[in-house]
């Protein structure tokens, strides 16, 4: 819930309760003047704010209406009757709620946070794939910009991706563009999965024919392709009683060798629900950061040298620019919004 208050000390005091031991006061007293004019101008501009789990704490823990994972906050976004939704997220995020509302206004607070997923494919790529693979339909992850989404049959996030594929019918599924999330869906359907040769978009391995077959693309999450088996093996060894949480943008081996794997929110509620004191967060380091300061009473092992430099693109500083001088705004040409609003509403009804 966001937090509310009508002078900076109470919002400062409120802040330093929830994040003490995450965040240094000095940094929340600044922050509080911040969330204070937020919350003002929020309110006289009937905006609704949502945050990513990814958010740094002090944004995470204060404006936002809903935070959530990917799933959730495009639910939220389909729901809203605010005319202004300010996304502390990244593009393709702020990207899907546009697809949804196409008559509200809808705001990104920094224009340079984009994502690696996101970049890795184009719609032509899509196209291409088609023509390779006739009549196999074509699930894009939500990591996607909407012109690719608009070449799409249907939407995934990391919360529903093996239940929509399981939906689809035919055997072969062309799965962009997360190579590992794909690999790690082929294993949880029990499906082959091939990959196109780069630039000609043959396949190396056809040889057993496309049955069963998951088609997928070399798209890599720059920040979770970066953890390895050997971090968890000596997190282990150095920590014997902790439990492993991978995101499945992780490579098939880490996921394999976690004891959990799922969306943001699978992986924060696991924390909440499970009885040990201790967990690994294979995932962007500030989500350790938002998991500790509601359970402090349990301990976020931590691997920050890696971060996410587009949603550490968003702060409370931008997000109170992005409300003074509506900035910046999404816009997305309406024929393809018509068209990526329909595989995002087809992944809606699945899952
Ligand atoms: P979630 O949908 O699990 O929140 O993941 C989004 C993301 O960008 C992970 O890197
Ligand atoms: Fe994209 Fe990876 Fe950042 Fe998520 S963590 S927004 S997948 S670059």
């Amino acid at each position: 819930m966001p937090i509310d208050g009508d002078t900076v000390e109470s919002i400062y005091q409120q802040m330093r309760q929830k994040l003490k031991g995450v965040v240094p006061d000095f940094e929340l007293s600044h922050k509080a003047e911040l969330i204070l004019e937020i919350n003002r101008l929020k309110e006289e501009r009937g905006a609704l704010i949502l945050g990513h789990n990814y958010m740094e704490p002090a944004l995470f823990h204060s404006v936002p209406d809903y935070t959530g994972d990917s799933l959730e906050l495009c639910r939220k976004a389909a729901l809203t009757d605010k005319d202004t939704i300010v996304f502390c997220g990244v593009r393709f995020m702020a990207e899907t709620a546009k697809i949804l509302n196409p008559d509200k206004t809808v705001l990104l607070p920094s224009p340079n946070a984009g994502c690696s997923l996101a970049a890795s494919i184009t719609a032509e790529d899509v196209l291409k794939l088609r023509q390779q693979f006739p009549g196999a339909p074509v699930v894009s992850y939500i990591n996607t910009y909407a012109e690719v989404k608009a070449a799409s049959d249907v939407c995934c996030t990391s919360g529903n991706a093996a239940q929509v594929v399981e939906s689809l019918p035919g055997e072969t599924v062309i799965f962009v563009p997360d190579e590992y999330l794909a690999k790690n869906v082929a294993r949880e359907t029990g499906k082959r999965i091939v990959f196109p040769a780069h630039n000609t978009f043959e396949i190396n391995d056809d040889e057993n024919g496309l049955e069963d077959t998951i088609i997928g693309w070399r798209g890599r999450c720059e920040v979770h392709e970066k953890f390895s088996v050997d971090d968890i093996r000596r997190v282990r060894e150095q920590f014997p009683d902790v439990i492993v949480l991978a995101h499945p943008e992780c490579h098939p081996e880490v996921v394999e060798a976690a004891d959990f794997t799922g969306s943001t929110s699978a992986m924060t509620k696991y924390v909440e629900t499970s009885q040990a004191r201790r967990y690994l967060l294979l995932t962007e380091c500030s989500m350790g950061d938002n998991i500790a300061a509601d359970n402090p009473e349990k301990e976020m092992v931590r691997l920050c040298s890696v971060r996410c430099p587009h949603m550490n693109e968003i702060t409370l500083e931008d997000t109170l620019d992005a409300l003074r001088y509506d900035r910046y705004v999404i816009e997305i040409p309406e024929e393809i919004r018509v068209r990526a609003r329909r595989a995002v509403d087809r992944m809606l009804e699945i899952g």
